[in-house]
């Protein structure tokens, strides 16, 4: 018989970590002791790779994002329309049919073809840093690097970077906690990627090219296709998914090569080590640290009880450093050979779509930043994001290094 989750008996997790060192050391201290699931005042925290990965994989828990505008009693009609149609917050059978549908298109093949455009955007933005030596890193290179991707991915013009740059920015709001406040600039941004994507995808659909939109729109499973409305729905994910992960995950990944400046110039001796080098990165000081689900109904896992619900959190930095998966976990190594994957896309059905795009846009950005960048240091101090946003990095990278490359 199971033992219903609140009496269980289970350590309390510490809260408020102010460093991402002491968030780490929270979760290893759990993890020594064995303890795979910890107590907060809002759910439960899931420490170890295997229980977070099985728990992500069932699909009776679901994703808690959908309930943003739920918990903060905002509802605004089309707020709340879109919301339930991102794809990160449909379940069942739904979002099983998405998947299915736009999964081909997300392929190894789709990101090998913007690679190069990848290469371009990166290079063009080092141009101005690499001529003088110095930057602040998140707002020259990191923030402006994924905006250009997500519009050629899309097929938006050049023309139309600063748009989208400015429609994310507004979208992204969603994160900040007010949607009374922020809600009409949401809505607003979010009418006017609409109208914008509506009159793309009717363009593509008379002059189809070599492109994801195109790919999404002859997307088609046994006679099922998406609509017009679930590729609007999509192109909205894939900016709210896609951009502030990747720029985040790479001004982590910088912060990470100033403190190890050896492994930065194994890639540059040696580029076929950026592939790895990302996974590396992603695994030790991952943007994404941890996510949410809710019990859709009773749900039994190793004889304990979660009532429909409950609130679990599967750490992400847990499972990254759970050392029966990963040797010597605290060491930092771009060759490490673990044979398991880092947790840092998430795992089971929502499982990270653009994957093989994130990997394709970071390796592009190392072997660039190895290359351009000798003897990469910091230039003042690093200043990062609280602990607790759900998309984490620094807010400032200040840094120096030889110019001219
Ligand atoms: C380094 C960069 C990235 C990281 C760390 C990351 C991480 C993640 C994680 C952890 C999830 C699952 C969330 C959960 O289970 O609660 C996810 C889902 C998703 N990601 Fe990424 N991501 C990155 C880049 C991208 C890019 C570049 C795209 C697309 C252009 C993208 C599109 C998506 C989408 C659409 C989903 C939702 C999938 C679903 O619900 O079925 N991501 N990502």
């Amino acid at each position: 018989m199971a033992v219903q989750v609140a009496d269980v008996d289970m350590p309390e997790m510490e809260l408020d970590p102010t460093t991402w060192k002491e968030q780490r050391q929270a979760l290893l201290k759990l993890i020594n002791s064995g303890d795979w699931i910890a107590r907060t005042p809002l759910g439960y925290v899931i420490t170890r790779y295997d229980d977070a990965t099985a728990m992500l994989r069932d699909d009776r828990w679901y994703s808690a994002i959908g309930l943003i505008a739920d918990m903060q009693g905002y509802d605004h009609p089309d707020f709340r329309r879109r919301s339930g149609r991102n794809i990160l917050a449909m379940e069942g059978e739904e979002h099983h049919r998405i998947r299915r549908l736009v999964g081909p298109a997300f392929t190894p093949k789709s990101a090998e073809r913007l690679r190069p455009f990848m290469a371009e955007v990166i290079n063009e933005l080092l141009d101005p840093v690499c001529a003088r030596g110095s930057a602040e890193f998140v707002s020259e290179v990191c923030e402006p690097y994924p905006i250009p991707i997500i519009c050629e991915m899309l097929g938006a013009p050049r023309e139309d970077w600063k748009l989208f740059g400015r429609l994310a920015t507004d979208i992204f709001r969603i994160f900040n906690g007010n949607l009374h406040r922020d809600g009409p600039v949401i809505v607003a941004a979010q009418d006017e990627m609409e109208t914008y994507m509506t009159a793309l995808i009717a363009e593509r659909r008379t002059s189809p090219r070599d492109d994801l939109l195109t790919d999404l729109i002859a997307a088609e499973e046994e006679g099922d296709r998406l609509t017009t409305e679930e590729m609007l729905s999509l192109a909205n994910s894939l900016l709210l998914a896609g951009t502030d992960t990747t720029r985040n995950q790479l001004a982590c990944a910088v912060a990470l090569f100033c403190q190890h400046p050896d492994q930065l110039r194994r890639i540059a001796d040696d580029p076929s080590l950026a592939p790895g080098a990302v996974e590396e990165v992603m695994r030790y000081l991952g943007a994404i640290r941890g996510t949410a689900r809710f019990a859709s109904e009773p749900i039994i896992y190793r004889d304990i009880e979660f009532p429909p619900d409950t609130f679990i959190f599967p750490s992400l930095v847990g499972a990254n450093y759970d050392d029966e998966k990963f040797a010597e976990p605290t060491d930092f190594d771009i060759t490490r050979r673990s044979g398991t994957p880092h947790m840092t896309f998430g795992s089971g059905i929502h499982y990270c779509l653009g994957a093989f795009l994130a990997r394709a846009e970071l390796q592009e950005s190392f072997k660039a930043i190895a290359t351009r960048m000798p003897d990469l240091r910091f230039d003042g101090e690093v200043k990062w994001k609280p602990l607790s946003d759900g998309i984490w990095g620094p807010t400032s990278l200040p840094i120096r290094f030889t110019p001219g490359h």
